[in-house]
């Protein structure tokens, strides 16, 4: 019996939404994914949020589906951008069940190489994706209660992983 919340973190393409749904039909919580969140409630993708409203409206909307949802006894992937600000780490670290899926920038962009989806990652090169990846490192580390390092293993790998450490 697992109760929630169980939370993952990590950059774009760590496998968070894969790894959620694992662990939703796994433990049979409910899954909360705060980017579906925050586009059922702007009725908009999120590249159509970042074009007409910019990062910081983002921002504003992730903030506060955050804080709507951080407590529910579910599984809760986030927007890899979540841990940008400090109210929002805070509210993961008090949380005592945050996941860092840690994953290797090349790795990242193999993996995101034919999608659109990401605003962030739009025109992007390595180079710049790396830098991105490793400012933001030490924030994921910062609210994580546990790290998993995801390069090298299944998304069942790392799914059992996780289960084990709620125990
Ligand atoms: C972002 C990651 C995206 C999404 C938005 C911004 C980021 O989520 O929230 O494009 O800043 O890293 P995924 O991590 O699910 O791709």
């Amino acid at each position: 019996m697992y109760s929630g919340p169980i939370i993952l973190i990590g950059f774009m393409g760590a496998g968070k939404t894969t790894i959620g749904q694992l662990l939703g039909q796994i433990t049979g919580l409910p899954v909360i994914d705060t980017d579906i969140t925050i586009v059922e409630q702007e009725k908009r993708t999120i590249n159509t949020i970042f074009n007409q409203h910019g990062e910081e409206y983002f921002r504003n909307v992730e903030s506060r589906v955050l804080r709507q949802v951080v407590n529910e006894n579910a599984v809760i992937t986030t927007g890899g951008g979540i841990v940008l600000r400090a109210e929002n780490r805070q509210l993961l670290k008090e949380t005592g069940s945050t996941f860092f899926l840690e994953c290797e920038p090349n790795v990242v962009v193999e993996r995101l190489a034919e999608d659109d989806t990401r605003p962030l990652l739009k025109n992007k090169s390595l180079a710049e994706i790396t830098q991105m990846y490793h400012n933001r490192l030490p924030l994921y580390k910062e609210c994580a209660t546990c790290t998993i390092d995801t390069s090298t293993l299944t998304m069942e790998e790392v799914t059992e992983l996780i289960l084990k450490r709620m125990k």
